[in-house]
């Protein structure tokens, strides 16, 4: 009996690490970390094909639009940073923005309570999608490849179709009862009623049309002409508030990302809208007064300054952030070092620091995603972008095979009142019309003396932020490689809820038990992150590459 128990343990176990070997992947001359491999390989085919990394980042980007229609996306938004083989650091904010018509009180009933799900699902949930216009102005200014040859593989899956894995089944299962509501998305992506299961074909012959419209005619080919109508006429009839006026003046905006020196190296990723940047940056300006290798990794003593740490951190971004096109921000003052030795001096050392209130709500994670890309010339790209939940508002737009978006869920929708990630705010992240609502997406590329270190990023809504950091200060501080870096066990606190939300199984009982004693309430969760991560490993001079094992990627 003991035998045969050890038997099938053996076998299930080689089932679940068959995707990833245990030593990161290395390549010399480029690579492509995505959640999903099929879309990593399409990336890697245009690295082939002579395309730099902007070019493999948007072939990558429209796959996964296909082939992960969870997060991938057309319908949706989010940030790329493009490293320059000379160094230069640029951010692209194409993130969704609110209807014209939208307002800041377009969630709230009579009584002035958030209407349950509003912001959430269906047509009225939607911002202004952004990717399509982003992919277009990132290869614009700096695409080789002519932009055709980048859409071609992502048309060829929407139009073949793709075999449905258990991941996808499963997140089709969580997310039937939404996407059984509009009959574009039913017609997607259900069957006889149910949900598409594992190892069924999901064609997506309406998108693969869109996808072609976009691959002759540009971004134009989304926001104008048959595509545009078919979005406006479908808002209109069901209560949403995308107009032609919207979509016609969508624009994705280069910005500056931040930038901060963190012991010898440099740390760049988004700016405002995304509050991923700044928060960064203000962690690791305080983190950067601790000796963190002497501390530990994920000791007691070391997760409580963390804790501590992002609880203040997360408390500005609530109080402060926002679009940087409508709002005031004291940028430069919560990225300063003095902002950084401030939040580390307030830290008791023994005890936590208790929030005011605490909100329960619960950490979602795994409805956005990562992409890193470096190419032979010194070029990289770190994009993260989303539908907000997994498969968005659930809205499929009949005829055009598009999911869109519930971004509007990410504005403060009344001030304190927590969204899907928990995270609550104010005034700086109202509604208001044609504003980009503020994001914790995290594209992140770390260099040192103008060479390339890290390019990494991940989903998680109010979770990307410590866990980019985490992985960031497991490389930098306690230098592991990078399959180390990604896979070693997270930790997370956001402020309110007041609660430090910890990986199940990756924390001895010890160091919980002197947590607890400090005053944490822990709070286990089954993971945290989907890291994609792409780091020059300076032993071997090449390029190491790590998919999250919480997932799925190669
Ligand atoms: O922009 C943001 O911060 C959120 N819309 C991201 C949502 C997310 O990551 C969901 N979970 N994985």
């Amino acid at each position: 009996m003991k035998f045969i128990i050890y038997i099938s343990i053996l076998l299930l176990s080689s089932t679940e690490i068959q995707s990833q070997s245990l030593v990161p992947l290395y390549a010399k001359s480029g690579m492509v970390m995505s959640t999903r491999s099929s879309a990593s390989e399409i990336g890697d085919a245009i690295l082939k094909k002579g395309g730099n990394a902007v070019d493999a980042a948007i072939a990558t980007g429209f796959a996964l639009a296909v082939v992960y229609p969870q997060a991938g996306n057309i319908g949706g938004g989010g940030f790329m940073l493009i490293r320059l083989p000379h160094g230069e650091v640029s951010m692209l904010d194409y993130r969704e923005q609110a209807p014209l018509t939208a307002s800041p009180a377009m969630y709230l009933d009579s009584l002035g309570q958030v209407i349950p799900n509003s912001s959430l699902i269906g047509y009225l949930a939607c911002g202004v999608p952004g990717t399509v216009a982003g992919f277009y102005e990132a290869h614009r200014r700096f695409g080789r490849l002519p932009w055709s040859d980048l859409l071609q593989p992502a048309v060829d899956l929407a139009q073949n179709g793709i075999i449905i894995d258990r991941r996808m089944a499963s997140s089709l299962a969580r997310k039937f009862d939404r996407l059984q509501q509009f009959p574009g998305s039913r017609e997607i992506f259900t069957r006889a009623g149910k949900p598409l299961a594992e190892n069924d074909t999901l064609f997506q012959k309406d998108l693969a049309s869109t996808l072609r419209i976009i691959q002759t005619a540009g971004a134009p080919g989304f926001y104008s002409g048959l595509t545009a109508e078919k979005i406006i006429t479908a808002m209109a009839k069901n209560g949403g508030l995308i107009t032609a006026r919207d979509l016609k003046q969508y624009k994705a905006i280069w910005r500056k990302p931040i930038s901060i020196d963190y012991r010898g190296y440099t740390i760049y990723s988004a700016a405002p809208p995304s509050s991923g940047g700044v928060v960064l940056a203000e962690i690791f300006n305080a983190l950067e007064n601790i000796n963190v290798r002497q501390s530990g990794h994920n000791s007691s003593e070391l997760i409580h300054f963390w804790v501590e740490i992002e609880r203040q951190v997360y408390t500005d971004r609530a109080r402060f952030l926002g679009d940087p096109d409508f709002i005031n921000m004291p940028v430069d003052s919560l990225i300063s070092k003095s902002t950084g030795k401030k939040i580390f001096n307030s830290i008791n050392p023994d005890y936590a620091r208790p929030a005011a209130a605490t909100i329960p709500r619960i950490i979602e994670s795994d409805q956005t995603t990562h992409f890193s890309v470096v190419d032979a010339g010194g070029m990289a790209v770190s994009n993260t972008f989303t539908l907000n939940d997994s498969y968005g508002s659930g809205v499929v737009i009949a005829g055009t095979g598009i999911l869109l978006n519930d971004e509007m869920d990410d504005f403060a929708l009344k001030s304190g009142v927590s969204d899907a990630s928990g995270l609550t705010g104010g005034a700086a992240n109202a509604i208001a019309p044609g504003k980009r609502m503020l994001s914790s997406m995290s594209p992140t590329i770390v260099t040192r003396s103008d060479s390339i270190i890290l390019i990494l990023g991940s989903p998680g809504g109010a979770t990307i932020i410590t866990t980019v950091a985490q992985v960031i200060s497991n490389v930098l501080d306690h230098q592991m490689n990078i399959r180390q870096a990604v896979c070693a066990p997270r930790f997370h606190h956001q402020w309110l809820p007041d609660s430090l939300a910890v990986e199940v199984n990756g924390f001895s009982s010890d160091v919980l038990q002197k947590l607890t004693q400090k005053g944490h309430s822990i709070k286990v969760v089954s993971v945290l992150g989907d890291v994609q991560a792409i780091m020059w490993d300076r032993h071997y001079q090449e390029w190491s590459g790590w998919s999250d094992p919480r997932k799925d990627g190669l």
